[in-house]
């Protein structure tokens, strides 16, 4: 990777002690653009020895190309060596322009689209300054009452690690020199969406066995597809923070996955480990992190004031220190940075490339693409030629729509649910009522009267719900995920008043919506869909684009169900199947069952597909032969739409218990009116390995299923059997 002939070795015998420790610190660019003497306020407070200010050998949270050269300049003319900056940020769904969060893009299941999403930011961030992003977020999760699964691509390790090696390969591209590709960086290992209650950064204790086979896949698939750096999660793992957790960071990240790139300390991880009650002393968290294989600490004091010192004493060697920062330097020579410390940036590049018209094309798609339809009765699409259009809710004329982590996204840049119809229909008479407060925490009364007259008057009633922003994202867990506020009551009001209503959600992770499922005659959950939403969500309401999104996270029927998915355990007395209903001893709860309101799969489309068959070419195998499984599909409508097939396992007999279904493998196919499509997927036996009681990893002779359909509802399941 990358052109560069830059002699890092021989930089590093130029460098001092401090100067080497200098390139494994990452500080906030607010403190970087400052010089030795200015550092009073929060750089002061923070406790850094600012005397290694000038060494420092990254940044963070830099806004745009002006900012980035301005402190590349400031930087490479002070340092002695001249070594220039690393400039870091979180690209999560889209740097200027943005599309849909990770959750939705999930929904897509479309690895193509999350490239070209991906790579579209990689050219915008990369013109903009960013030449390392933290991305993929490839978090397993299972509980929708943390903020941060808008971040994962939900409760499927498969389809995880495929969008996630997606985004790796397209953000870096063959050479992360190339201006319209910079560096990636998978986070947070390990399983950190498994926080106990859905509560950030709260305790995780699961054992290895689940570890491996559900939390560690995506990140694995990432290192595979080349990802240049790691980011070790806040989270403790089975009682140790992964910054210090060894068996994590040593045995299975080094030994066991042979990882080498440059691994990154979250966010003042390094200083967590006082809170987490491991050291007291910054300088021993300093000397954990950096033995256990940490070789850059971002933002906290750790590294800066101890790591020179703990050198000198003898407790870390020089050669150490000399491997992470030839690592970092290795880094910046791969970029390119020693002969164009600005990665191509420029001006010029950030402006025609951001929200230009092919970027705000692809946004529009992939929010598109990204849609689930819930739930649809007949009412949707509504049609063009309505005469009196009621636009309801907090979300009618709403821009926050970018959802958490919209990078340099700007809330101004968002078509709102209002422009995106005004778009698509100039010369429909459209009322808009926000029905109740934007925050929910308004009663509102007089606008619930307002709401029901407007949408008694009008012919057919858009009701715009959801969650605020700010209520997913880090730091951002919810004890209860309903529907936030009064919305609840609103949607009672205004559906009352006119039945012709279909319901457009924006939310940054499933909801519970057991009162709004029984009442609202259509459902189209937006997800937060970035820059163009408005305009995709009215051109899927009208008809001119076609639904095709899946869930990807179970919606509970209560937030007490949580965690749910799909993929889980069987158990001894299971309350699935008809022959169980009238079990009283069952692993159910009382009231709501323990299915899912909307489970992993589903999505409706206004195609209607029809699965005609599902084929295996063989009902036996042995290891190293294939089955050959094909599916036939018929569009029996007159409207071509997108359908995804998805394929299921089940191990009927191993010795773990197995889950009672996995999926292993996808793919969406288009599927003109009336045409039939064949899908074929290869079944070989690594598919169905798994972890044993003793963390093998392995597959056993037997029986198994094969089923398509989605997760509640499986369709033409076949058996197979595997010999020895
Ligand atoms: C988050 C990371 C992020 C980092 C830098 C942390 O708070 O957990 O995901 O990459 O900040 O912005």
């Amino acid at each position: 990777m990358g052109k560069s002939t830059f002699d890092t070795k021989a930089l590093l015998a130029k460098m001092t002690l401090e100067e080497k420790v200098g390139q494994l610190i990452q500080l906030n660019a607010g403190f970087i653009g400052k010089s030795v003497a200015e550092i009073t306020g929060p750089l002061q407070s923070f406790g850094f020895d600012n005397t290694m200010l000038p060494y420092v050998g990254s940044t963070l949270n830099f806004h745009g190309v002006e900012e980035m050269k301005a402190i590349q300049d400031k930087h490479m003319a002070e340092d002695r060596l001249h070594i220039p900056l690393v400039f870091m940020m979180d690209i999560i769904h889209g740097y200027r322009t943005i599309y849909p969060i990770p959750l939705a893009r999930g929904a897509s299941f479309d690895p193509d689209l999350v490239t070209e999403c991906s790579k579209m930011a990689a050219k915008e961030g990369s013109a903009g300054g960013v030449q390392v992003t933290f991305t993929p977020m490839v978090d397993y999760v299972r509980d929708a009452r943390w903020g941060r699964v808008m971040e994962t691509c939900g409760e499927d390790p498969y389809l995880n690690g495929v969008m996630g090696a997606a985004q790796v390969r397209a953000f870096q591209g063959d050479d992360i020199s190339d201006p319209d590709h910079m560096a990636a960086c998978v986070k947070h290992f390990a399983a950190y969406g498994g926080a106990e209650a859905g509560r950030d950064y709260n305790t995780v204790e699961i054992s290895e066995r689940l570890l491996r086979e559900y939390y560690f896949p995506a990140y694995k698939a990432c290192i595979d597809a080349g990802v240049t750096m790691l980011m070790p999660s806040f989270n403790s793992l089975n009682g140790v923070p992964s910054i210090a957790n060894e068996w994590l960071l040593q045995d299975v990240l080094k030994k066991e996955w042979k990882f080498d790139g440059v691994v990154i300390s979250d966010y003042n991880a390094i200083g967590e480990l006082k809170r987490h009650g491991i050291t007291g002393d910054a300088k021993e968290a300093a000397r954990m992190a950096f033995e256990n294989g940490c070789d850059i600490d971002m933002m906290s004091v750790g590294y800066g004031n101890h790591l020179a010192e703990l050198v000198r004493e003898g407790t870390i060697s020089e050669e150490k220190i000399d491997e992470a920062v030839l690592k970092v330097l290795e880094l910046k020579k791969a970029l390119g940075l020693f002969e164009d410390p600005y990665h191509g940036a420029s001006e010029e590049k950030e402006k025609a490339l951001c929200l230009c018209e092919e970027h705000r094309e692809i946004a529009r798609r992939a929010a598109e693409e990204s849609a689930v339809l819930l739930k649809n009765n007949g009412i949707l699409p509504l049609p063009k030629n309505v005469k009196k259009l009621a636009l309801i809710g907090p979300f009618a004329d709403n821009q926050e729509i970018r959802g958490s982590w919209g990078c340099n996204g700007k809330t101004e840049d968002c078509t709102s649910m209002y422009m995106g119809i005004r778009n698509l229909l100039p010369d429909a008479e459209i009322t808009v009522c926000r029905g109740c407060s934007n925050y929910f925490d308004e009663i509102g009364e007089e606008e619930f009267e307002e709401a029901a007259r407007i949408a008694s008057e009008a012919d057919a009633v858009i009701l715009c719900l959801g969650e605020p922003q700010k209520y997913s994202g880090e730091g951002n867990s919810r004890a209860d995920i309903t529907l936030p506020g009064v919305q609840d009551a609103l949607a009672r009001k205004v559906i009352a008043a006119n039945a012709n209503t279909a319901v457009v959600l924006f939310n940054g992770r499933p909801l519970v919506l057991k009162e709004l499922d029984a009442i609202a005659p259509a459902i189209l959950d937006m997800w937060f869909p970035g820059t163009e939403g408005g305009n995709a969500a009215a051109r899927l309401l009208f008809g001119d684009a076609n639904p095709s999104g899946k869930v990807t996270m179970s919606f509970p029927k209560a937030t007490g169900q949580c965690p749910i998915y799909y993929n889980h355990p069987s158990t001894g007395r299971p309350k699935r199947y008809p022959e169980d209903q009238h079990q009283p001893y069952a692993s159910s709860y009382i009231g709501c069952g323990n299915l899912a309101l909307y489970p992993f799969g589903h999505g409706l489309s206004y195609s209607n597909f029809v699965y005609e068959s599902m084929e295996l070419d063989r009902t036996s195998m042995t290891k190293g032969e294939k089955i050959a499984v094909t599916i036939r599909v018929r569009n029996d409508s007159d409207r071509a739409g997108k359908e995804v097939v998805q394929l299921y396992m089940h191990d009927l007999y191993a010795s773990t218990v197995r889950p009672i279904q996995s999926l292993i493998g996808f793919k969406k196919v288009e599927i003109g009116a009336g045409e039939t499509a064949t899908v074929t997927f290869e079944v070989t036996e690594p598919m169905l390995r798994f972890y044993d009681a003793k963390c093998n990893f392995v597959s056993e002779a037997g029986e198994f299923t094969l089923s398509t359909g989605y997760a509640d509802n499986l369709l033409f399941t076949q058996s197979f059997f595997l010999n020895e």
